[in-house]
């Protein structure tokens, strides 16, 4: 069997080193060893109220973000959800086969909604739409970090119950989750995920950041008393927190990390973090600045949704016979 990656990064808010860290370093990793589709689901932005001209902008950056970062166009599929229509209407078929209960169950959803006057119907449906996006593709493997493995558990159960009771149609796909960086934290608090929802700017580090502004954050980032560079979520969270993102960042394992720092203050050490995220930031946001207003990001992107109509038609199509409706 062909091995197929599928993620995707939703461009609700500007992408922090959390989504870097989680995913779209994991796509540059491992894009040789697999056929990869890498999309903006914008679709799923939606699910709260977006500007609609920062949803324009967010999701072009967002592509040009992957492309700087090191993904090949000419290798992997890069496109625009709303470009491809099957997403939307393989969602409402696996809709169908959702159990009201298990998308209540959802922790995402809990947290999303919980205090909330209003909430889209979108918002509980979301998981259904991941599921589509990615059994459309006959994705075998899919890279997320620690927050969405609930939902791609949920895309298993889906793409399960609709094999035994239509037939073979969908791939069962496997979350790739890496063991450092999965779950970057909160700058400000190690309880929190990083998001870029939190009101505290300091909370975060966002891709486009310049270098001044990482330095400081990093220089603000909260630590403990003890002053000794030793990862230990549960003595140690803030620390741990912050030898992960040196770690991915800079390439280095964490025992490595914490020999480097061994007897020095956090000073030199919070220094050396900043240093590492910012040499690997650069070049991407060079990059990124190079290509974001160029033609060459729109005839990447024209491209991804004609290969990505493609593969997913020969899915849709599928699922549609396997239930019964009238194709030609
Ligand atoms: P989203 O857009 O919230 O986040 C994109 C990816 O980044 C990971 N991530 C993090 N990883 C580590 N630490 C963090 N602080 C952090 N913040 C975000 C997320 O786990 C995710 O992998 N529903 C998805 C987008 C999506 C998708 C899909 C992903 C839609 N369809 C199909 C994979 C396959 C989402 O909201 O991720």
């Amino acid at each position: 069997m062909n091995k197929r990656m599928l993620s995707g990064i939703k461009p609700s808010g500007d992408l922090n080193i959390g989504g870097y860290s989680g995913s779209l370093s994991q796509f540059v990793a491992n894009q040789h060893d697999y056929e990869c589709f890498f999309f903006i689901p914008d679709l799923h932005a939606i699910t709260v109220y977006q500007d609609p001209k920062e949803l324009h902008q967010r999701s072009r950056d967002l592509a040009a973000l992957y492309i700087a970062a090191g993904i090949d166009p000419n290798k992997a599929t890069i496109f625009l959800q709303s470009q491809v229509s099957a997403h939307a209407e393989l969602s409402w078929l696996l809709e169908s086969q959702a159990h009201f209960g298990e998308l209540s169950r959802m922790t995402q959803f809990k947290d999303k909604s919980e205090g909330k006057d209003t909430v889209s119907s979108a918002l509980f449906t979301y998981p259904v739409l991941m599921a589509a996006d990615i059994l459309l593709y006959q994705a075998t493997h899919v890279p997320v970090g620690d927050d969405q493995k609930q939902h791609v558990e949920l895309t298993r159960d889906l793409a399960a119950r609709f094999n035994n009771k239509y037939g073979k149609t969908f791939v069962i796909p496997e979350p790739v989750i890496q063991e450092t960086g999965a779950r970057i934290m909160g700058l400000d608090d190690p309880t929190n995920k990083m998001s870029k929802s939190n009101p505290n700017q300091n909370s975060y580090v966002l891709l486009l950041d310049d270098p001044a502004v990482i330095r400081k954050k990093f220089s603000r980032a909260v630590t403990d008393s003890d002053m000794c560079v030793r990862y230990d979520w549960d003595t140690k969270p803030e620390v741990s927190n912050l030898i992960e993102i040196y770690s991915v960042f800079s390439g280095e394992s964490i025992p490595a990390i914490e020999k480097q720092y061994e007897g020095q203050g956090y000073g030199a050490f919070k220094k050396g973090l900043a240093e590492a995220v910012i040499a690997k930031l650069e070049p991407i946001q060079k990059t990124y600045h190079e290509i974001i207003n160029s033609k060459d990001l729109d005839d990447i992107l024209k491209d991804g949704a004609v290969r990505a109509n493609e593969a997913a038609q020969v899915t849709l199509q599928a699922a549609k016979r396997a239930m019964g409706f009238v194709t030609f």
